[in-house]
């Protein structure tokens, strides 16, 4: 069994790795560096290490390249590629439509496709189809599924084996081999009805974290103005055993996912002339919370940044990764530029970042923690400046939220 993967990002190397165990795995990628880094077994992405990589190649079951050519003869093609938001914050499915390309104007039998990008429903049966279809040079009879991705980079407790997926075809057969491939590697499979529960599934489960996530953050305003801690009050709350689930506020939501999928959610609800007025509101909530920060920060510093040496400290967009896709961090920096502050970051996970490197951790006279990788020491960022404020709750003796 030979199969493609179309892009090799966190998503597309991560099945990679697993499904070379099983089958020869042809990861192909439009970036010709992170090909060519793949190829001699250096990972860039923390799930996926090296050593195993390498092992991968060695044992000439897994291959990346940049060639389409090079997937002609897959019997399984599973599509990882990004969807973004456009400028105009709109589903993006350029990405998907250049793989649907890759795959028509490669494949001259038969094959098993797989959607594992995120996007809303109706996008496997409405858009990957036909867009293949469009491209292919003869006209073939593909089947076509979707296995939404739920993979959480960094998270070790929770893997490509044991967390649960879902999956669906167009057709019964399609399905059925879904089930075959998806088994060698992952313990949980759960079927669904159709593809389009598959892909509101994914969705849902992303906006349900933005809007809980907006929530709480509003309520970390409410908390302050009400002078009680939010911290201690989510606590409170966390002893009932049933009907709370607990978040935990922060600068704003970042990564690939939660600032992007509930706006696809949105886009296909509005288009439908349903109303999504909750979820776009948890989005400014969630993208004013960087503004509110900053607010704070000022407040507590006299009403004046002007001048002022701010270190940002982390800058990825959670802790112990290095993505800084969406970051809120990047709000912070330029509210904080914006008041006149001469801001520097501090992030050694992520290294370089927009054309500028990790600043030492010391030397400021404000530090404003966004991210709290493990690796840094809590002692360490408390003397790095006089104040030092602390949008993550774990920085105990530090101002915050
Ligand atoms: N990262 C996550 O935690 C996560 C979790 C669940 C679902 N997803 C979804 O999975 C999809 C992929 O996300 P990701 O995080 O792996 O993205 P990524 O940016 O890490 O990787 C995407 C890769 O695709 C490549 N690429 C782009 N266009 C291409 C094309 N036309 N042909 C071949 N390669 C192409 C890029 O060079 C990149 O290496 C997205 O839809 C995302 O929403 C991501």
């Amino acid at each position: 069994m030979k199969v493609a993967i179309i892009g090799q990002g966190y998503v597309g190397l991560t099945i990679s790795a697993f499904a070379a165990e099983h089958f020869d795995v042809v990861g192909f990628d439009s970036n010709q560096l992170i090909v060519d880094q793949l190829n001699q077994g250096i990972s860039h992405i923390e799930g996926v290490k090296n050593s195993l990589l390498v092992k991968r190649v060695k044992s000439g079951r897994y291959k990346a390249t940049t060639r389409g050519s090079e997937i002609a003869g897959s019997n399984i093609v599973v599509i990882a590629v990004p969807t973004p938001l456009t400028k105009e914050r709109n589903p993006d499915l350029s990405y998907i439509e250049s793989a649907c390309k890759t795959i028509g104007q490669n494949l001259s039998a038969p094959a098993l496709v797989i959607n594992e990008s995120t996007s809303f429903p109706g996008t496997l049966r409405g858009f990957i189809k036909p867009a293949i279809e469009k491209y292919s040079l003869a006209p073939l009879e593909h089947m076509y599924a979707i296995s939404p991705e739920r993979v959480d980079p960094g998270r070790s407790d929770f893997n490509q084996r044991n967390t649960p997926r879902l999956y669906s075809g167009l057709t019964r057969e399609a399905a059925s081999k879904t089930r075959d491939f998806y088994s060698k590697f992952c313990e949980n499979l759960i079927e669904v009805s159709s593809p389009e529960v598959a892909e509101a599934a994914k969705l849902f489960e992303n906006t349900f974290r933005q809007v809980n996530i907006a929530l709480v953050n509003e309520f970390a305003q409410i908390a302050h103005t009400l002078g009680i801690s939010v911290y201690e009050t989510l606590d409170a709350a966390n002893t009932k055993p049933y009907g709370f689930m607990k978040f935990t506020p922060s600068a704003g939501v970042g990564g690939h996912c939660i600032p992007v999928d509930p706006t696809y959610l949105a886009a296909v609800a509005e288009e439908h002339g349903a109303p999504a007025t909750f979820i776009r509101r948890a989005n400014e909530v969630n993208l004013e919370m960087s503004e509110y920060i900053v607010r704070r920060v000022v407040e507590d510093n006299g009403g004046n940044l002007q001048g002022r040496r701010v270190l940002v400290v982390g800058v990825a967009y959670k802790p112990n990764v290095a993505d800084v896709r969406e970051t809120a961090a990047k709000l912070v920096i330029e509210h904080l530029r914006s008041k006149g502050a001469v801001v520097s970051w501090h992030d050694d996970v992520v290294g370089n970042w927009k054309g500028e490197s990790s600043a030492p951790l010391q030397g400021a006279d404000i530090a404003v923690v966004v991210t709290k990788h493990d690796s840094v020491d809590e002692k360490k960022i408390l003397a790095s400046a006089p104040y030092v404020f602390d949008t993550t709750g774990k920085v105990s003796g530090a101002k915050g939220l």
